[in-house]
């Protein structure tokens, strides 16, 4: 079993992790700001060449069935809608993160991207319809990136995973978090959290990554989407989207009946919604293997 890591050495490994490209960081903040316009969008995409060969990319892949081939930015970006536009860009500025073995959660290549693609898809269609006020696509967003910390920690929980579960279990832990803090002194929660102010993300991001698991801990503010992503969260995991030996080892916080306003048919409908929406998806995004 793994012991205590040094919170030095994690912060060490954060700092080391490369910076986000100038244009994701720019295409997040822009997300969160509900006064962009599609100019500003389309500007960032065009100053950024592997991005922009990327959108050219999976604009013209057979997910999105088009007669005739795009080769302008405008009109990729507009077939594309922003959503998928900003997933590209993390999964550009993050392949390194997105793409390893998470073996520490005994999770294979590529089970983080696909995890996080249905949480983000999740995240958004409940943020349509649970009236939270929030834009789609900020919960979009949030769900790419609420288990980043996983990629970081995952290095330090090496062949921890099947004494997690069996301790798990016995109910020596409460979850797969609180065994992560027992196991290291910190969580993948944590640990994000500190990725997400190195990157300088947006204040509605940090509160996702840090308090997915832990939503009633959110500021008020920010609450109702962080609810979002912590309900997006499990039914990604119930899809069969896991990120390994953790799946379905968290808590479910029920009180977010008072943050989100869904009934029996809507959870039905997004249900039915994201598995169609995720196998789209999946198909127009390399999913972090071919990158
Ligand atoms: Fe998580
Ligand atoms: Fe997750």
């Amino acid at each position: 079993m793994s012991t205590i890591v040094d919170p030095a050495e994690i912060l060490k490994s954060i700092e080391n992790t490369p910076k986000m490209s100038a244009s994701a960081t720019e295409l997040l903040s822009l997300t969160g700001d509900p006064n962009h316009n599609f100019c500003d969008v389309v500007a960032i995409v065009r100053n950024d060449s592997i991005l922009t060969a990327r959108v050219l990319k999976t604009v013209n892949s057979a997910a999105f069935s088009l007669m005739q081939e795009v080769t302008s930015i405008d009109r990729a970006v507009s077939f594309m809608g922003e959503k998928m536009l900003v997933g590209v860009a993390l999964e550009v500025a993050t392949a390194h993160l997105f793409d390893k073995k998470l073996e520490g959660y005994g999770g294979e290549r590529g089970d983080l991207w696909r995890h996080d693609l249905r949480c983000a898809i999740a995240s958004e269609e409940i943020t349509k319809l649970a009236g939270t006020g929030f834009s789609k696509d900020l919960a979009f967003t949030g769900g790419i990136l609420h288990d980043i910390g996983k990629s970081i920690i995952s290095d330090y929980l090496k062949n921890t995973a099947e004494g997690a579960l069996l301790q798990i279990e016995e109910g020596a832990y409460a979850d797969y978090l609180d065994a992560e803090q027992n196991l290291l002194g910190t969580d993948h929660t944590l640990v994000g959290e500190t990725l997400a102010l190195d990157w300088k993300l947006p204040e509605p991001l940090r509160q996702v990554i840090r308090y997915h698991h832990q939503p009633a801990e959110a500021s008020d503010e920010y609450r109702a989407l962080v609810y979002a992503v912590h309900l997006g969260d499990l039914l990604a995991m119930m899809g069969g989207s896991g990120t390994g030996a953790d799946n379905m080892h968290y808590t479910l916080d029920e009180r977010y009946k008072d943050y989100l306003n869904l009934s029996n048919g809507d959870m039905e409908l997004i249900i039915l919604n994201v598995d169609e929406a995720y196998e789209k998806a999946s198909e127009s995004m390399a999913g972090g293997t071919d990158a």
